[in-house]
């Protein structure tokens, strides 16, 4: 079952923003997109960079290191180097927090 963890204010992450934040110890990086909320693992599956250090464009992280590619919403890889796809987690607004669900 998930736990969620309080992850970063919502005033922290501007529309078409990626922030790095660690929640109990795993690396998460949190996406806002088209005023809604995402969160993927913030270590890029090719060599572990890290993706909130990257660019967000049309719905995509392109990381910094190689520029492989992945879906923001699904951590579908979708090109470059990487192969392996991004674990995803659940984020939840609660009042002016952004809570991240983690397994
Ligand atoms: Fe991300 Fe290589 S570390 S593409």
């Amino acid at each position: 079952s998930l736990v969620w963890h309080d992850a970063a204010a919502v005033a922290d992450l501007a529309e078409g923003a990626v922030i790095g934040r660690t929640c109990a110890g795993t690396a998460v990086a949190l996406y806002r997109i088209d005023g809604a909320y995402h969160a993927t693992a913030d270590r890029c599956t090719h060599a572990e960079a890290r993706l909130s250090e990257g660019e967000v464009a049309e719905g995509c992280i392109e990381c910094p290191l190689h520029y492989g590619l992945f879906e923001i919403a699904t951590g579908k890889a979708l090109g470059g180097p990487v192969g392996r796809d991004l674990a995803t987690y659940p984020v939840r607004v609660e009042g002016e927090r952004l809570l991240v669900g983690l397994p």
